[in-house]
């Protein structure tokens, strides 16, 4: 039907965390050119500025300062939206860090500051979202990593096993709250270069190597990943609730 666009993000209001840079940046950015209004946190001030350069392209787009594993600013972000806009109607838990280290050298704090950003924190988020949603229903879209999946690189147990926990929550969370209309899915985003394993790829002969293993032989771009979280929060992804969407080049497929 004519002017119809299951994917159009008009009138949606969405809050992505982690949205400064990398791939929340692109989260933010493709939905606002779809027409929704973006609003994106970071403990990185640098948001004001994604913010800005979204804006200054059309796009609806406005920063908050937020710690993604406090619990009262939570609760004080939600109330901040809702409160401007009257809705919200998607929620892209992205926020993400990673440690690099074997079993023996992790420490107890490494392990906090792990889970307390990659899980702690999507539990946090889909709890203070979830009584906002309940009236018009809405999407939450957790991302996980190719990492829940396959044990695809050594030194990765804490970040692999906090990813873990994001896949299980979401399927668990979906159930929950079916009723409402609020559909609850994972992303699992492959190899894509961000300031999150910018270290690691520096070493010419680990990026060679990290490359290799994808079957395009090259690492996904933030808008590749984009595409599948715009989708999640659009009408398009209707039917779609519990999934795990991998969007990783055929990282996990051999
Ligand atoms: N890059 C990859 O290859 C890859 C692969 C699979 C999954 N992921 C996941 O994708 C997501 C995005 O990662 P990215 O690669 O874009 O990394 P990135 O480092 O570019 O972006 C992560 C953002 O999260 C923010 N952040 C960190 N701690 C925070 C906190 N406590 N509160 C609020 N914001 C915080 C950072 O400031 C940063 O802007 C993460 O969940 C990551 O685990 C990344």
């Amino acid at each position: 039907m004519a002017g119809f666009d299951k994917l159009s993000m008009t009138h949606k209001v969405v809050l992505i965390t982690g949205g400064a840079k990398g791939m929340g940046a692109a989260h933010s950015r493709l939905i606002a050119s779809r027409g929704g209004t973006v609003i994106l946190t970071d403990v990185d001030a640098g948001g004001e500025e994604t913010a800005a350069s979204i804006r200054a392209d059309g796009g609806q787009a406005e920063f908050l300062r937020h710690d993604v594993t406090s619990e009262a600013k939570w609760t004080s972000i939600i109330e901040q939206v809702t409160a401007k806009h009257g809705r919200i109607d998607g929620l892209v838990n992205n926020a993400g860090v990673a440690v690099v280290k074997s079993v023996e050298e992790t420490t107890v704090e490494d392990y906090e500051f792990v889970f307390g950003v990659n899980f702690k924190a999507v539990f946090l988020g889909c709890r203070a979202v979830l009584p906002a949603m309940k009236a018009a229903g809405g999407s939450i879209v957790n991302v996980g990593s190719a990492s829940a999946m396959k044990a695809l690189f050594p030194q990765l147990s804490m970040y692999s096993a906090s990813k873990s926990a994001v896949r299980m929550f979401t399927k668990v969370c979906a159930w929950d709250y079916r009723q409402y209309n609020i559909r609850v899915n994972a992303l699992h985003p492959g190899l894509v270069e961000t300031s999150l394993n910018a270290e690691s790829l520096k070493d010419p002969e680990t990026r060679r190597m990290m490359m290799g293993t994808t079957m395009f032989d090259r690492a996904g771009l933030p808008e590749e990943e984009a595409e599948m979280v715009a989708f999640l929060c659009s009408d398009a992804a209707s039917y779609i609730t519990g999934a795990d969407m991998l969007v990783d080049g055929g990282w996990t497929a051999n």
